[in-house]
């Protein structure tokens, strides 16, 4: 009897001592294309948390471009990593990156930007998880339209920088989801001019919105829209530049990570007048934990979870970062 209770009781610690072992084994890779956007930092911040808590190795990779996603995935598969998570520098690469997978043997999820086919087509066959762009663009164009009745303009004379980055179909969606309802709220479509980003960071969108502003200096009122905080803070950084009064502008947001929170805790109110929050929490948390998951015990991530904004202001930006858990 003791003998098989002793025996039973050494079977478990194997059993324990083992899973451990495994999951000390796995190896997760997260790629994203631009390391040094706030963003992007939380993302990886909430996956290391999900690395801890389960014991996984997480292995961060910025990749600007597409020779460096290339080169980052092999050398995850060299490393003997067996999954990798990816927000790629352009969508286009997608069946690149669906190759290079498989030939590293690596398990593949995407977040933020979905990878396309040659066609332009979503690739649909691997899970992913992105923001409801279109709804979340238009929470964005509600709270310029609300703020531009409560501030009394005359939408006739206010002008709408479009900050665009139409390769990516992600920022499309959010763009033409904020016009759609300054649209339907009257907003002349003459009034809308588009500023195309070369890159999706803030000096991109400050030197598209300056040519913007210098051809149509005349008029004095301005609303912006974009793909992310940065789009937004830099073309309200052109307004500035071009002399327009911050109580002249309008620019709502997309993100509500360090871009946004230095900017309300400037002493005095900017143009960048709120941005709808997004979670680098569900993003990198779920997609790492999501991962393991498949890793570990083949449970296989559901194939697309898109998740929700929350507008903020300058007011009450600290409450509603609480309430989504990402403080
Ligand atoms: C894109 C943008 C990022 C961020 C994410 C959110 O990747 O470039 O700034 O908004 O989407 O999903």
């Amino acid at each position: 009897m003791r003998f098989i209770k002793a025996a039973i009781l050494a079977g478990t610690v194997a059993v324990l001592a083992a899973t451990s072992a495994f999951a000390a084994d796995v190896k997760i890779g997260f790629i994203v294309k631009q390391p040094e956007e706030p963003w992007f930092q939380d993302e990886w911040k909430f996956a290391d948390a999900a690395a801890k808590e389960k014991g996984f190795t997480l292995v961060k990779i910025g990749a600007e471009d597409g020779e460096k996603v290339q080169s980052a995935i092999d050398n995850l598969g060299a490393q003997g990593a067996q999954g990798f998570i990816v927000c790629t520098p352009d969508v286009k690469l997608g069946p690149g990156i669906v190759a290079k997978a498989a030939a590293n043997d690596l398990k593949l999820m995407t977040v933020d930007d979905r990878l396309v086919n040659a066609d332009g087509s979503p690739i649909d066959d691997m899970p992913h998880m992105g923001i409801s762009a279109t709804k979340i663009g238009e929470a964005v164009g509600q709270a310029i339209v609300d703020e531009i009745k409560k501030r009394g303009w005359d939408m006739k004379e206010v002008g709408a920088i479009r900050v665009s980055y139409d390769q990516l179909p992600t920022a499309v969606d959010r763009v033409e989801g904020a016009l759609s309802v300054l649209k339907a709220n009257g907003f002349p479509e003459a009034n809308i001019f588009d500023a195309p980003q070369a890159k999706t960071d803030t000096e991109a969108a400050l030197n598209a919105s300056t040519i913007v502003l210098n051809k149509n200096a005349g008029i004095k009122k301005w609303v912006a829209v974009g793909l992310n905080d940065e789009a937004v803070l830099g073309a309200v950084r052109a307004t500035e530049s071009v002399g327009i009064a911050a109580d002249s502008v309008i620019g709502v947001g997309i993100g509500g990570a360090e871009s946004a929170i230095n900017e309300f805790k400037k002493p005095a109110a900017t143009g960048f007048f709120g941005t709808v929050i997004i979670s680098p929490k569900r993003h990198g948390y779920e997609t790492a934990l999501n991962m393991y998951e498949w890793i570990a015990n083949e449970k296989e991530p559901e194939k697309l979870i898109l998740t929700a904004g929350q507008l903020a202001l300058r007011d009450n930006y600290e409450a509603v970062r609480k309430e989504l858990g990402i403080e």
